[in-house]
């Protein structure tokens, strides 16, 4: 067999080996569980937020809306932190497909605008918030409090909430459409990496059938 088609073969190899090709290769049980409560908890709030902007609510129905709006962007926040510090530490897995360069580097920017933000969505909004003089209640439990008011500070708060809220909802829907296009089209396992983690046969130690043509390694 030669050139692309060659199947990586790592069945003699030691418990750490297969563990360092493993972290190359797969998405570890965290790193899915981040990814996926996060992707639910932006897409959710991108939602809810376009929903106080333009569903034209009454006012003390929106005021409470905008409340709770406020309360889960704040636990999201921290949740986010997590995710993107976990992310940093781990590195991003190999991609699986053989892809044209500007494809490599696209889906890296992409990744790194998502993980931007995973982040800079609350704290916009926070920072709108508080430099508009107004505390956040997060359901009671704690409140952070409000700042003295900064109008030049609350207004690129708000602006950059907004537009990047737009921005983040393209470039989602452009991540997801890859993601299919990865599984139908190319029917490449990257869909089902973060899904299930590595696929059957990475977990199993045994043969990875190499789809970037990397040769052929022998333990
Ligand atoms: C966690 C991620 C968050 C996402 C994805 C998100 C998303 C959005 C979006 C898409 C809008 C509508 C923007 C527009 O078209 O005007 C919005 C509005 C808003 N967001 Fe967020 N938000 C998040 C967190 C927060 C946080 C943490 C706060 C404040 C503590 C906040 C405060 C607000 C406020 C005050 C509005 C304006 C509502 C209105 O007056 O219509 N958001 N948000
Ligand atoms: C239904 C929607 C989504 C699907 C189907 C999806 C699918 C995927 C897949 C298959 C990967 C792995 C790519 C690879 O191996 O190269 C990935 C990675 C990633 N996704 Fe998503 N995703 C979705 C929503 C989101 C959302 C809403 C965000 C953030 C706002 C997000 C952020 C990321 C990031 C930062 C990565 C890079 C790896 C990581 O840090 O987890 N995804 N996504």
């Amino acid at each position: 067999m030669t050139g692309k088609n060659r199947p990586i073969i790592i069945s003699h190899r030691t418990n750490h080996e297969i563990q360092t090709m493993q972290k190359v290769l797969s998405y570890d049980f965290t790193s899915r569980i981040n990814h996926w409560v996060i992707a639910l908890a932006m897409i959710g709030m991108l939602g809810f937020g376009l929903y106080l902007a333009y569903a034209g609510l009454p006012r003390a129905e929106r005021g409470d809306l905008i409340g709770m709006h406020k309360a889960i962007g704040v636990l999201v926040f921290g949740f986010g932190l997590w995710r993107v510090f976990w992310r940093i530490l781990q590195g991003f897995p190999k991609s699986l497909s053989v892809m044209p360069a500007w494809q490599e580097t696209a889906s890296k920017l992409a990744h790194w605008a998502l993980l931007a933000g995973i982040l800079l969505m609350p704290v916009s909004g926070i920072v709108a918030s508080l430099f508009h003089g107004r505390a956040i209640d997060v359901f009671g439990w704690f409140t952070i409090p409000a700042q003295a008011e900064l109008s030049w500070l609350a207004s690129l708060g708000s602006g950059v909430h907004q537009f990047a809220g737009y921005g983040l909802i393209g470039l989602i829907a452009l991540h997801a459409g890859a993601a299919l296009k990865h599984h139908v089209y190319d029917a490449d396992p990257t869909l089902q990496r973060m899904l299930r983690g590595c696929s059957e046969a990475d977990s199993a130690g045994e043969t990875h059938q190499d789809t970037r043509g990397a040769g052929e390694v022998k333990g």
